[in-house]
């Protein structure tokens, strides 16, 4: 395929399954089975899968990370927080890549971005020992040129830029301020690029709200589940994410000038 300048990357779906997860533990035992869903999200036009291991084991279990690495052949991205009894299953488990996201027990989902800033000490040295077995590392940070750039300096390889509050205000339904977030991720995106970082972004996103980030040249991979897992129950996992890759497909299609298939 020939490339020009204007091209942006290949845009890549990351496949959340935790919610896969929140249900099979709503009653216990093993039905539904994420593993499952991983190996038909592939099927249907998944590049990865992504896995939040929380530190409640409130859907992900660690047997449910052990069997990813061993039964599925997409890379695995490996959500953590930053604590040492996930560093050490990430150093046993080798994931592809690791993604370090804040953590607090009574959220019902990650609610912002990681203070990259304020963990300076801390976080190098950590960021170290993951890329030192070879696993790349990603921070998930609200959009924020001081988070980036912290982030730069941590010497992570991504950042995956928050796009919960874009999609907040997508719900609310006020042009301004869908605006505003947008322009607010596509400055961050290129920021991030020109620091040299992979850019990746992802949180609520749907049907809806992804042609915006999708749409952006920087952004390199998206990661999305809660939508997916939700959707499916009407639309079947298959169709869903096959309905996702395409509108991915027709944003950055759209975005670089090409015809979309
Ligand atoms: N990226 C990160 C870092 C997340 O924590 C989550 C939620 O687990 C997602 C992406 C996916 O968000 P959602 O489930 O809202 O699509």
């Amino acid at each position: 395929m020939s490339v020009n300048s204007s091209t942006a990357p290949f845009l890549r779906l990351g496949v959340n399954i935790d919610h896969v997860a929140t249900i099979r533990n709503a009653r216990g035992g093993s039905h539904p089975d994420p593993v499952r869903a991983a190996l038909l999200a592939a099927e249907a036009g998944a590049d990865g899968i992504t896995a939040h291991l929380r530190e409640d084991r409130r859907h992900i279990s660690d047997d449910d990370i052990t069997r990813l690495m061993s039964e599925i052949t997409l890379p695995l991205n490996f959500e953590m927080a930053v604590t040492d009894e996930m560093l050490q299953i990430a150093l046993k488990s080798r994931p592809n890549a690791c993604c370090l996201v804040p953590e607090r027990r009574q959220e019902l989902t990650t609610e912002g971005g990681l203070d990259v800033r304020s963990m300076s000490n801390h976080l190098p040295d950590f960021v170290a020992r993951l890329k030192g077995e070879g696993m790349r590392v990603s921070l998930f940070v609200d959009p924020d040129d001081e988070q980036i750039e912290a982030s730069a300096r941590v010497r992570a390889d991504i950042v995956e830029l928050h796009t919960g509050p874009y999609c907040h205000a997508a719900i609310d339904g006020n042009q301004a301020h869908i605006q505003a977030e947008i322009d607010k991720l596509a400055r961050s995106a290129q920021h991030a690029a020109q620091a040299g970082l992979e850019v990746h972004a992802g949180h609520g996103l749907t049907f809806d709200t992804v042609h915006a980030v999708a749409a952006m040249p920087e952004v390199v991979e998206l990661n999305i589940g809660h939508f997916l897992i939700g959707e499916a129950i009407f639309g079947g996992l298959h169709s869903t994410i096959g309905r996702m890759r395409a509108l991915m497909d027709k944003a950055r299609a759209s975005a670089t000038g090409q015809a979309s298939a």
